[in-house]
């Protein structure tokens, strides 16, 4: 095993507002109850964090809803919040390496990765959808004679927005930016794992001047905070990205209380689909990054990797070997290619999957074991001969875990890539 950890770094990152961002003003919950945020590399405690409850989603959804019919946000013009969004915009690129290095602490992933891709992704999410704000436009439908009809795009209201812990910035961008570019107003409940850079964020927002109760921020806990968003009768529309099993659980708050939309992005199997006439380096290449990038924790990770016959022992060797090479540790450590699992749960979870992978019989190829006993490193772990009925085939595993499937022909492979309960996405390496 050549994979390293390094002690995690004494780099000193600047902790943000801890407590509730509402009608912008920071205040402590009703309860005064307080959560900690953990470091994933060494499972201590970074800060404690106030804790949102129900009574705390009722104070939000209030300050959202005057903003939403009062104003100033109904006659801010959709210029004015494109410019507002752009500011935003401007904060994150001037503060990107305190917001990248919150990331890296709060939530494992290693900071290059965090700059490079997660806080750049985030400038660009915004950008791009403040020079929507102005663009929206509805439809000219032409009817029987001399009728027309035409529609306008409206803003939905007061929405309700439950964040996972995976990306934590980039996720938040990604609901935020085009429900203000729209003219909505928003209770939001960042992850319990990953408070820490959506709170940094309801500073640059204060900063870059968005009225009161526009953005409101809870951090808190799914079953208390997140769930008494999902039944509140006064929120228009939730939007959630987490676990299907929760998913199902928003959409039944929905129905039983006041109908409100429901957005969902869950989980996800998905298949990349090699073919013996690929280069052979390329997709070896491919494959690893499509998994293993950010320890295994995206929606779009390459779980099941079905590979031709023809080239499936050549590509399990190369893919072994890429794995082996890979380098785990200290996220601030410029060398690191992967850091921790986000927690405890994440942690034992994958683990558990890698037990049943070589219990039902798969062959481990490389990893198979945690790092150390500080933090929650998992070693890159690739299964080879794994059939489609494991569960380590079927499952979301949501870590650093390859499986290796062989294939002989692209009718077979089509239609076993779909068997599946989950959507999402594939790829094809031809
Ligand atoms: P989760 O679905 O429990 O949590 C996601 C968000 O939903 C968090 O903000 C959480 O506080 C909130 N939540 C939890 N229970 C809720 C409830 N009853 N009502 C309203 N909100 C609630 O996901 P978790 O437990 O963090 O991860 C479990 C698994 O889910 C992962 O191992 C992974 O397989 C999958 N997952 C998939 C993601 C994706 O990007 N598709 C992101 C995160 C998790
Ligand atoms: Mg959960």
């Amino acid at each position: 095993m050549t994979s390293v950890i390094s002690q995690p770094s004494k780099r000193k990152v600047a902790v943000p507002a801890t407590r509730l961002l509402i009608n912008n003003r920071w205040i402590a919950s009703e309860t005064g109850k307080t959560f900690a945020a953990i470091n994933p590399s060494t499972g201590e405690e970074i800060c404690q964090v106030s804790e949102a409850d129900a009574t705390d989603v009722e104070k939000a959804v209030k300050a959202a809803r005057t903003a939403f019919e009062l104003g100033p946000w109904p006659k801010t013009r959709a210029s004015e919040r494109g410019r507002l969004l752009h500011r935003l915009a401007d904060l994150i690129e001037d503060n990107a390496d305190d917001l990248a290095s919150l990331e890296s602490l709060d939530n494992g992933m290693p900071f290059s990765i965090a700059k490079a891709i997660n806080v750049a992704a985030t400038v660009a999410c915004y950008r791009y959808f403040a020079g929507w704000a102005d663009k929206v436009q509805g439809k000219t439908i032409p009817i029987d004679g001399d009728y027309f009809c035409y529609t306008r795009q409206e803003p939905v209201g007061v929405v309700g927005q439950i964040l996972p812990w995976n990306f934590p910035l980039m996720l938040q961008a990604w609901k935020l930016a085009p429900a203000l570019a729209t003219g909505n107003t928003i209770v939001m409940k960042p992850a319990e794992q990953t408070p820490l850079s959506a709170l940094r964020m309801g500073e640059l927002i204060l900063e870059a001047g968005f009225p009161e109760g526009v953005v409101n921020l809870l951090p808190g806990f799914g079953p208390i905070a997140g769930a008494a968003i999902a039944r509140h009768m006064d929120v228009d529309k939730v939007a959630f990205t987490g676990s299907t099993e929760v998913g199902r659980l928003i959409m039944e708050a929905a129905a039983k209380s006041n109908l409100k939309r429901v957005a969902l992005e869950l989980g996800s199997k998905n298949p990349n689909i090699v073919f013996a006439d690929a280069d052979l380096d390329e997709a070896v290449d491919g494959a690893h990054f499509g998994l293993f990038f950010n320890q295994g924790q995206a929606c779009t990770a390459g779980f099941r990797v079905f590979v031709e016959r023809k080239i499936y022992d050549q590509f399990v060797e190369k893919s072994g070997a890429r794995a082996r090479i890979r380098t785990v540790g200290d996220p601030f450590d410029p060398g690191t290619e992967q850091g921790p699992q986000k927690d405890q749960a994440q942690l034992d979870k994958v683990m558990g999957y890698i037990e049943s992978g070589q219990s039902e019989g798969a062959k481990l190829v490389c990893g198979g074991k945690r790092v150390g006993n500080r933090g929650y490193f998992i070693q890159p772990t690739v299964f080879s001969d794994v059939q489609d009925d494991m569960k380590i085939a079927k499952e979301e595993i949501f870590g650093p875990v390859m499986s290796i499937i062989p294939f002989k022909d692209i009718d077979e492979v089509i239609e076993r890539a779909n068997q599946t309960t989950y959507g999402l996405l594939a790829c094809l390496d031809p």
